[in-house]
């Protein structure tokens, strides 16, 4: 299938060793709802129609462990996977077959040199629009990642994927694969790691309500309030409890890319650019440290080793503990 492409990001996977402190904190701070429990991993939901944004997975250590993309059918998903199989070079791979968890659907997951998995999904069930409280996140906006060679990688999702380059700088791209300016980042930045991921609300409203929710719970803010150049969308970046970046946005520029004229870092790196309001020009040192490649990735199928199906995780656990050893 020659159009086959990466349709939206999807979801996102961590790994913690304090999964009821994570649920506490993503259901009654975050705004997230929880959808559903398996083999040690919580599935939650955002108000959107997605069946999860979120997995966080019960381990002995702080990973992010996959990051979910969704394609249109499971043509696409084919089409795809015989891409990545022939022309990127993956530690592991797991060819396209239906998904045993909650949400089921149809996919393939494949771990990058740098031990990103990425799964690639179609067919999960899907939620009713809904009327839900303000305040809530709907959907991923986009995620961002450390790479050592960003410009591969980069290079690589618009290849293989049909991801645009958006707009440049010099320490990031910014890649769409819809009419969202950017679904995800490779940045030049620290070391390889997780970078943050970012959590879109419905309008700046409810980003304000969420904000709210936070600061009146004791998570302090730690870059924002701000309007991103690139994208030109709302930002408020947090810690999450296990300290990995997350971020509430809206307003996310939406393109046309008949008409988009992406712009590089001469334009971008420009401070006034980078941040428009000019309220917050820099980050916290914590939020910097948590950026610079502190949370490894663990690619969860290293994370299958023994087979558990029970609630307890314990086989999850011993995988990521045999890969710190
Ligand atoms: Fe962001």
């Amino acid at each position: 299938m020659n159009n086959a492409a990466i349709r939206a990001l999807s979801s996102i996977e961590f790994a913690t060793p304090h999964l009821p402190r994570a649920e506490q904190f993503f259901i009654e701070h975050w705004g997230l709802e929880k959808v559903g429990r398996e083999h040690g991993i919580s599935y939650f939901r955002g108000a959107g129609t997605e069946h999860h944004i979120l997995r966080v997975r019960q381990a002995q250590m702080v990973a992010c462990t996959g990051i979910d993309f969704s394609t249109g059918n499971r043509e696409e998903v084919d089409a795809l996977a015989d891409r990545v199989r022939s022309e990127f070079p993956t530690t592991s791979f797991h060819p396209p077959a239906p998904l045993q968890e909650p949400g089921g659907g149809y996919g393939f997951s494949f771990t990058d040199a740098e031990g990103r998995q990425f799964n690639i999904v179609c067919d999960r069930d899907s939620h009713k629009p809904s009327a839900v409280p303000r305040g809530r996140p709907a959907k991923l906006s986009h995620v961002v990642v450390n790479s050592a060679d960003a410009d591969f990688m980069t290079a690589k999702f618009s290849d293989l994927f049909g991801f645009r380059v958006r707009d440049r700088m010099r320490s990031m791209d910014f890649l769409g694969c819809n009419t969202d300016h950017h679904s995800i980042a490779f940045c030049r930045f620290g070391d390889p790691g997780f970078g943050h991921v970012a959590f879109e609300m419905p309008t700046f409203d409810d980003l304000m309500i969420g904000v709210g929710r936070l600061v009146k719970g004791g998570t302090q803010m730690q870059w924002g309030l701000g309007r991103h150049g690139p994208g030109n969308n709302i930002f408020a970046y947090f810690l999450a409890p296990d300290g990995y970046t997350v971020e509430y946005t809206a307003e996310m520029e939406q393109v046309d890319d008949t008409r988009y004229v992406p712009r590089g870092p001469e334009y971008w790196d420009l401070p006034e650019n980078r941040e428009q309001w000019g309220l917050s020009p820099n980050w916290s040192p914590a939020m910097g440290e948590a950026q610079s490649g502190l949370i490894p990735f663990v690619p969860r199928e290293r994370l299958a080793f023994g087979g558990s199906t029970s609630e307890s995780g314990r086989a999850e656990d011993e995988g990521l503990s045999a890969l710190r050893s």
